[in-house]
């Protein structure tokens, strides 16, 4: 079998990205930009700052990753990019530079759906898991367990009703003081506390997978409060450990249960809260005790990166997922429709 290189484009929220694949498992270039220092100050993503960023770093780092990979223009095969979900004037400039490629060097063209591409960032190296599988994408926008029944073939079993983990994360750590993003900030400071110190709220829906993060999120200002009226010091350290280990303890016990119902024994982790070190240790533990396979991207395949997209485009490519230069940004998109 014939090599098939893509190139895969990532510009959904602030980091630009771009990525050379081969067959959808071996990496040869891994580029990521990102302009999260510009929104520290503000406490979250900017939109309109993100993308103006994208359009200064979008040539350079498709470049870079070219370049790297030691594989010109004419050598891809494919070009993946993700069109959404995610912030549309960022996801426009990644959708305008992929569309440009293609059309200007004759490569068909793939769109790949954000939560998609985090799945694939698992198919990325030797540990490839293979359909059916359920997974937990769990990053800043969503929160979802997914069947994946094959290669584009998606079903939402479970999904927030309310924040995502990652944005309770982001929450909770501007409120505690320890900045923008959340989760690397509270998953440092956490494995210096005591996750037995308070017992935050768990919310279990009857005859569901769903998840909700606000009432946790709620819990622990109301606990800062008191403790603020009271004049007390507010542990950070203690507080951080034990809001994760109810939200990693919820995000572990929903996933495995939908494994159980669907009778399923492989379990993927996926998107930027997969880093998390805790909700790592938590999902190896429970997969070993229940004989379970599981599967989780190197941290640095787990936030948003080109490598995943390049990945999701081969397999889409292989089932005849080609999109047309129509292919538009789209701030919300099911996976379900892909
Ligand atoms: O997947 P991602 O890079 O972007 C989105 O698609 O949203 O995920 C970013 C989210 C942020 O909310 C960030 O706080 C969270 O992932 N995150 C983590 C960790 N690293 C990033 N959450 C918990 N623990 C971490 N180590
Ligand atoms: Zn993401």
């Amino acid at each position: 079998m014939e090599d098939l290189i893509t190139l895969g484009i990532e510009s959904s929220c602030d980091e630009t990205a771009a990525a050379v694949v081969v067959n959808g498992r071996k990496m040869l270039s891994n580029v990521i930009s990102s302009s999260l220092e510009l929104h520290k100050a503000y406490g979250g993503v900017v939109p309109e700052l993100a993308s103006r960023k994208h359009l200064e770093y979008i040539v350079p780092v498709i470049d870079g990753a070219l370049k790297e990979a030691g594989v010109s223009l004419e050598k891809v095969d494919v070009i993946g990019v993700t069109f959404g979900p995610g912030l549309v004037g960022g996801l426009l400039v990644g959708l305008m530079a992929a569309k440009s490629l293609a059309y200007a060097a004759g490569k068909p063209l793939v769109g790949v759906h954000h939560l998609e591409g985090h799945i694939f960032a698992n198919f990325v190296g030797e540990d490839a898991p293979e359909p059916p599988f359920i997974t937990l994408v769990a990053s800043g926008g969503h929160s979802h367990i997914v069947l994946v029944k094959d290669y584009g073939d998606y079903k939402i079993l479970g999904r927030t009703r309310d924040d995502a983990a990652g944005e309770a994360y982001d929450k909770v750590s501007r409120a505690l003081g320890l900045g923008y993003p959340g989760g690397p900030a509270i998953d440092k400071a956490a494995a210096l506390g005591d996750p037995k110190y308070a017992s935050f709220p768990k919310t279990r829906f009857k005859d569901s997978l769903d998840f909700s993060f606000s009432g946790i999120k709620t819990a622990v200002l109301n606990h800062m409060n008191r403790l603020n009226m009271a004049g007390e010091t507010v542990p950070v350290n203690d507080i951080c450990a034990s809001f994760q280990e109810a939200v990693c303890g919820i995000l572990c016990e929903n996933t495995f249960k939908a494994a159980r119902e669907q009778g399923i024994k492989t379990v993927v982790l996926a998107g930027g809260v997969a880093a998390n070190s805790r909700l790592r240790e938590m999902f190896d533990r429970t997969a070993k005790q229940r004989g379970v396979r599981l599967v989780k991207p190197p941290k640095i395949l787990c936030t948003d990166n080109g490598a995943m997209i390049a990945s999701a485009a081969y397999y889409a490519y292989k089932k005849g997922r080609i999109s047309d230069m129509t292919l538009n940004a789209e701030a919300t998109w099911s996976l379900e429709d892909m």
